[in-house]
This record gives C-alpha cells, structure tokens and sequence, in this order.
C-alpha cells in the first residue's frame, strides 16, 4: 500500500529524493534534486496509483553527507526510516512563519554580537530569496531535510555559504518549530476569527428581516411555544459570540514567544529573546524553557476552540435540513447550495449540510488525537509533538470552509413565514392561556391542569386550541373572560413575551442593537 502524503492543499513546489534513496510507500511526483549530494543523479520514474509497489531500493550503506545532523553518524537512514520520520510533506506551510522567525533571529544576533550586520543582512536577503522560490514553485523539496526548518536552512547555506551555518546559533529546532506554530496559529486563529463575524453578520441580516416572522420554539423536538425566526437566529449569534470569545483565549494563549529555550535548558550565548519578541510583535516570552518546547496548550485551546464551534454549526446545518424536509417545509434551500439524485429525479438534497453537520466529528476526532498525543508525555521536546501540525491544518481546512460556506448560504433561504407561523399556533399557546389565569389569581399548577383537560379533550374531538369558544373556557375556569380569546394567536404571544432575553420584537431590535454598538456586527 502506497499512502499520498500530499493530500493536503500545499502552495507550491515538488518533492524530491535521492538517487540510490527511493523512498518506499510514498507516491509522488519525484524529481532529483539539481544542486545536491554527489554522484550521478537519475530521475526515478514517475508513480501513479497504478503502477506496481517499487521494490525495496538497496540502501546505501555509506553516509551520504547530504543532511545538515548526521555529522555524528556513519550510516544514512534507511529511506523507509526517513520518509516515516519527516514531517517536510506537510510542515512546508509553515515556511512563511519560519523564514519570519528565523529573520527576526539573524537581527537579534547581530544586535548582541554574534553576527556581524553584514552576516545578518546576507542571511535576510536570502531568507527572503527562499521564500520567493517556495512561492513561485522553484523550491526543490527533498525528504532527506527532515522538515521545512532544515530545508529552509539548508538552501540558506547553499546560497549564502559561511553565514548562513550560523544562523541556527542559540537555537534549536525545538524552540524554532515552536515559535513557527504559534506564528502561524496567530494568523489562522485570526482568519476564523474574521470568518466567524462574517456568519454572525450574516445571521444578523436574516434576523433584522424577521423581528415578527412567528415560528413555533421546540423542546423535545415537539412544538412548545411561539417564538420568532429573528429570536431564533440570536440564539445561535449567542452561542457564536462565545466561540469568538474561546478563539481570542486561545489567541492570547498562542502569544507567547518561545524561541530562545533552545533544545530545552536555554543557552550560553548571550542572546535577547524580549527583542525578538518584540520584533514578531510577542507581548510575553515563555518563563520556562522547559515548558516554552514542551507546551501545545496553545493547541489543545485551539482546538478546543474549533471542535465547539463546529459541534454549533452541526446543530444549525442539522435544523436547516429538517426545516427544508417536506415534513417541516419552513424553508427552501437555494439551488446553488442543494444536490440532485441519482437516480431519484424530484430530489433536492441538502449535501453539504450533512456534511457539515458530520465533518464535526472530524474536528472533534482531532481534538482528541492531540490529547492524546500529549497524554503522560514526558517534558522536554519529543517527536510526538510532531504530530501536532496535521491536526491543526486538518481543523483549519475543515472549519473555515464550513464557516464561509454558512455565512453565504444563510441570506439565501427562502423562508415560508406562512407555514412557520401556522405551525406556532394552536396548542403551542396553552401555557398562554394557563398564564392568562395565573394573572387573574389562579395558582399555576391549577391553571396547568385545566388547560390540560382542555388540550386532551379538544385532541380528542380533533380540534385545536384556536377554535375553543368562551364558554368552553368559562366551564374550565369563571376567571376566564372575552379578552382570553384574543390571546388566541400566535403574533399576540410572541408580542407578549417581553421580558429581557424573551422573543417579543421588540426585546429582539434591542438585543440586535447592543450587539450592534458592542461592535459584534
Ligand atoms: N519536525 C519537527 C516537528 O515538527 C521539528 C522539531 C524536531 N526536533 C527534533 N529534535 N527532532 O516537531
């Protein structure tokens, strides 16, 4: 079995191996590299899903000096080895946020004296050099560099020389692939953030547009009590409000710089970490070098962040699905957003709300594989943590989709406040009418068995609460009176309800106005 390694969306470039060093299980386009390791380079044949499984490529057994840390070994890895360990198929997004650390870096080392400025200025300019390459597709991805820190590293040194093995000076990667994440993170975390206020936009402009559409509030998934569609949409702005609240924690918690606490216990050197900091625009340094390499709370709040989140969209893409079943028929899903069949031909299916609603679990399933990768792991950096990156990637590509693919679907259903305010009526105004009583003295729990025995006998004669007469009523109670009947709809209840946090229109235009100056839309 052959695994693609590149099933994640990366920017640009190819994946290169050695000659005499194929790599086994990895299907790829494989081309040798132009500027590296010595001997006759081959290009390897190209691989599709097709082809037959390459056999075992006879691995060298001479050390070729080609990786920027095997000094110490006699041997080269196994390319098995190597292409199980490396993280470089899918760390390579991270190279903006490594070249921006690791400029940052080279000028707090000159500042303090360990480069000279113009050893600096040569490390920058190439820096930028490579970021350039990796954008444009130049780049030449070899698996030997491990992962996109040595990469990124080792073409410095090819095109810089002397300066450019400096540059990892008080430094390890430990600390580097640990500043790169939360780089990262900063930015990603702030483009959900982004994405997150579009969709509470988006709802916001459905509720404006239907402060007195009436639909029925469900308990039990039974129908309860008229509420509107307006009151509706606020509780899920509500609960989104709260996401944007846990997504800034995990922000403040993801703004911590780490680099500096090298493999583990700092350095010698007498480096500036507040400058660096400052420089990538850190307010804090990690306090501990230990826990600076061996900390992904960050991720864990992250992630936390993403799985609720998308646990909420489930919920709202699992109600528009019932409210476009034919059985509800509340609402009407825009073409663009909606599925044929196979081969039933009247079927309009919502697709991408099922999965929506399913890639929850995906999201959820990541937050769990992280915790479990941090689970009784001893401090101190260790390879585990490599594993932190996909998962992080994976939630970001699953959840910002569904958060932009929401935000545009919303103002695009056709709602049918006929049949949403006919199914509001009814029996959902008993408690109404049990209040109506409570009002004029009678204690609740008597009011709520009268309306009870007027509910089971009306069901019973197949009729509803909209055709009771005042004299039905008065053999319930004397209390009742004319003006009862007038409760009878489903827009007097909702206007009745007008306590703070109610559904009445005009608590709703309230709320939508704070929400408003508080900035939230
Ligand atoms: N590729 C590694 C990661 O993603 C970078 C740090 C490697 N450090 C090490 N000592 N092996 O976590």
């Amino acid at each position: 079995m052959r695994r693609a390694w590149m099933s994640v969306p990366y920017r640009a470039g190819s994946l290169n191996t050695k000659p005499g060093r194929k790599v086994l299980y990895v299907s790829l386009r494989m081309k040798a590299s132009s500027t590296r390791a010595p001997g006759k380079r081959t290009k390897p044949p190209e691989k599709s899903l097709l082809s037959p499984p390459a056999p075992p490529a006879r691995h060298q057994g001479e050390e070729q000096k080609t990786n920027l840390l095997r000094g110490r070994f006699k041997l080269a890895r196994l390319p098995e080895v190597e292409a199980f360990s490396a993280s470089l198929p899918f760390d390579r997004r991270l190279y903006r946020h490594d070249i921006l650390g690791s400029i940052a870096h080279a000028r707090m080392l000159a500042r303090v004296g360990l480069l000279t400025s113009r050893e600096a200025n040569a490390i920058e300019a190439g820096l930028k050099e490579i970021e350039r390459e990796i954008e444009s597709g130049r780049f030449q991805f070899d698996l030997a560099d491990e992962d996109i820190h040595l990469a990124v590293e080792r073409r410095l040194t090819e095109k810089i020389g002397a300066a450019g093995r400096k540059l990892h000076t008080a430094r390890s990667r430990n600390d580097q692939v640990a500043l790169d994440l939360r780089l990262y993170l900063r930015d990603e975390i702030g483009s959900v953030i982004q994405l997150l206020r579009a969709l509470v936009r988006s709802l916001a402009a459905v509720a404006a547009r239907h402060l007195e559409t009436v639909m029925p509030g469900y308990t039990h998934l039974q129908r309860a009590q008229p509420i509107s569609l307006a009151h509706h949409m606020l509780a899920h702005i509500d609960m989104l409000e709260r996401n944007r609240e846990r997504f800034e924690q995990a922000l403040a918690r993801t703004g911590v710089m780490p680099l500096g606490a090298g493999a583990l216990a700092a350095t010698t050197l007498p480096i500036d970490r507040k400058a660096v900091a400052r420089e990538l625009g850190f307010k804090q340094i990690a306090a501990n070098s230990v826990d600076a390499v061996s900390d992904r709370d960050f991720v864990l709040d992250f992630l936390t962040a993403a799985a609720i989140l998308t646990i909420h969209l489930s919920r709202m893409a699992e109600e528009i699905i019932l409210w476009t079943t034919a059985e509800f028929g509340f609402a009407e899903l825009p073409d663009e957003f909606s599925t044929g069949s196979s081969m039933m031909p009247q079927k309009k299916n919502p697709d991408l709300l099922e999965l929506i609603r399913s890639k929850s679990g995906r999201v959820a399933g990541n937050l769990v594989a992280m915790l479990t990768v941090l689970k009784a792991l001893p401090l101190g950096y260790n390879s585990d943590l490599q594993e932190d990156k996909e998962r992080v990637f994976d939630t970001l590509d699953t959840l910002k989709p569904m958060l932009s693919l929401m935000a545009q679907l919303w103002p695009r259903i056709t709602f049918n406040t006929a049949a949403m305010g006919a199914a509001a009526g009814g029996f959902a105004l008993a408690t109404d009418l049990a209040e109506y009583l409570v009002q004029r003295g009678v204690p609740f729990r008597e009011a709520h068995e009268a309306i009870g025995t007027l509910v089971r006998e009306l069901s019973a004669a197949g009729r509803t609460l909209s055709a009771v007469t005042l004299a039905e009523l008065k053999t319930l109670s004397p209390a009742f009176q004319a003006d009862a009947l007038k409760l009878l709809t489903p827009e007097h209840s909702l206007r009745a309800r007008k306590v703070a946090g109610g559904p009445a229109p005009e608590t709703v235009r309230r709320r939508l106005a704070e929400l408003g100056r508080k900035r939230v839309l």
